[in-house]
């Protein structure tokens, strides 16, 4: 990470800050001026962690009307900003040139700089450790920092995705070290995020947001920010309740995505193209949503979240077996995938995994988006060179693998640019993420064996006989 000067920042918001402090003996006071200043889109929003989430979000209050300070750790990432570019892939840096544009968004490197904001919204990571227990020491480490700078009257809200009791039991008792109660002297709430990074059709503010919090004046100014950001607000009656939600929704999706997973592997096993099963299935008005299968997990969120509520769930001696059942099926997935290649290669072309040359499509755990987190493709690529092929990949939106906790090992390959000749050299193509604006008919012009785990090809128009669905 960069060191920036950033003392500046902070002495310029601080002549910015609202008039008067208020007292923790006035709630009333401070309560009528955080929900004038929210009504008025006065307020001044801090975003804590922009990334996937935070940028986005931080954007949004923007063009809500809302000046905003954007706080990250990541100093390269505040010095981008100030230079009007987008630390954040799905963000153009467009968006961030059109925010900076009449200082309505201030970047900030100095965490004093939020005494000035009137709510701080937290948006950083919420991994799964070693033991893949939850790590909540980015929440830890910001409630460490704002508990210094934390003043009667602000509004606190967490996004970042964590299992119930989070806000309440983990990030209460820490902003309230410094004598100020949470519901009396400042108030908190719980709004899980639901970025869905690359979205065309759903962004940040057209996204409904679930409100949670432990008291109602607390839950009123998170209602009141967030329905000047985004078209709808559900409240619910606890933080506890919201984060509740955000589990729910991530749980639905990887028990989902289990099934259809488990689906395919037995209808191929019986020469039925689950694809071809999911459309008949969702001509059914009711009753049924599809959900596809793939070359196995990855993003930041369904192969980690709900596993928090596992791990919370041992606290009352329950077992979570559908959420552990979906992590198995779902975890066997990019084996399964290379088990299919090695098998079509053997019966099709007659060679063997170990020595064939295999280009493997796409690194990103979803199409059009750099993003690599917990992606399949790693895991897969370090399969097939263990069992002893030759790998290259393509990635429009990642050239060059970088560092990752998973496969340090990785980092730094360069991906091959496709052309007549580079295709030509292959035995099998394996397709991993469906991104768009790649010539899948020359793939299959090219490649004996083209093996398609997103169901991609679909449209490809001529020599179908050499695509396998895996
Ligand atoms: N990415 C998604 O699609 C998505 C969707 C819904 C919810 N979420 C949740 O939102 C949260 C954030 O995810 P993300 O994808 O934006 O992560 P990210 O890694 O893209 O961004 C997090 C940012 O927080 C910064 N950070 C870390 N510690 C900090 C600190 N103490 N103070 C200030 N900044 C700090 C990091 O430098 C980074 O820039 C996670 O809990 C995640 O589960 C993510």
């Amino acid at each position: 990470m960069d060191r920036i000067d950033s003392a500046t920042d902070t002495a310029d918001l601080r002549a910015r800050a609202p008039d008067g402090p208020v007292t923790p003996a006035e709630p009333r006071s401070f309560g009528a001026d955080i929900f004038a200043r929210l009504e008025r889109r006065e307020a001044r929003v801090a975003v804590v962690g922009l990334g996937y989430v935070g940028l986005p979000l931080a954007a949004a209050a923007c063009r809500a009307g809302f000046p905003v300070l954007g706080f990250d750790v990541d100093a390269s990432k505040i010095s981008k900003l100030r230079l009007g570019q987008s630390p954040v892939g799905t963000v153009p840096n467009e968006t961030v040139v059109a925010i900076s544009a009449g200082g309505r968004f201030t970047p900030i490197a100095d965490p004093e700089a939020l005494k000035a904001a009137d709510v701080v919204i937290i948006c950083v990571p919420t991994p799964l450790d070693r033991h893949r227990n939850p790590d909540l020491s980015y929440i830890e480490g910001t409630g460490q920092m704002l508990v210094k700078v934390l003043r009667p009257g602000q509004l606190v809200v967490l996004e970042s995705t964590t299992y119930p009791g989070t806000t309440d039991e983990v990030l209460r008792p820490i902003l309230e070290r410094g004598g100020l109660k949470a519901g009396e002297d400042f108030l908190l709430a719980y709004s899980p995020e639901r970025e869905d990074p690359g979205n065309k059709d759903f962004g940040t503010s057209s996204i409904p947001r679930v409100v949670g919090a432990d008291d109602d004046r607390s839950r009123r100014a998170a209602e009141l920010l967030y329905g000047a950001i985004v078209a709808k607000v559900v409240p619910v009656s606890s933080t506890r309740a919201a984060e509740a939600v955000k589990l729910t929704e991530n749980i639905f999706r990887l028990v989902n995505i289990g099934l259809v997973n488990e689906l395919k592997h037995i209808l191929g096993q019986m020469d039925i193209d689950i694809w071809e099963v999911i459309e008949g299935a969702k001509s059914k008005p009711f009753g049924f949503m599809p959900f596809y299968p793939g070359p196995g997990l990855g993003g930041h969120c369904i192969p980690i979240d709900p596993f928090y509520l596992t791990w919370k769930a041992r606290e009352f001696d329950t077992p979570t077996r559908f959420i552990e059942l979906a992590g198995e099926v779902n975890a066997a997935a990019p084996r399964r995938v290379v088990d299919a290649l090695a098998e079509a290669l053997s019966r099709r072309s007659r060679k063997s995994l170990a020595g064939a040359k295999v280009l493997l499509m796409g690194l990103a755990y979803k199409k059009n988006v750099d993003d690599m987190r917990e992606s399949p493709s790693l895991t897969i690529l370090h399969t097939l060179e263990a069992r002893g092929a030759q790998v290259e990949f393509h990635d429009p939106h990642i050239p060059i693998i970088p560092m990752t906790r998973e496969h340090p090992e990785l980092a730094g390959r360069e991906g091959v640019a496709l052309n007549p000749e580079t295709l030509a050299a292959f035995d099998a193509a394996l397709i991993c993420t469906d991104h768009d604006g790649v010539d899948y008919q020359a793939l299959v012009d090219a490649i004996p064996v083209v093996a398609d785990s997103r169901n991609v090809t679909k449209a490809v128009a001529h020599g179908r006989e050499r695509v396998i669905r895996v």
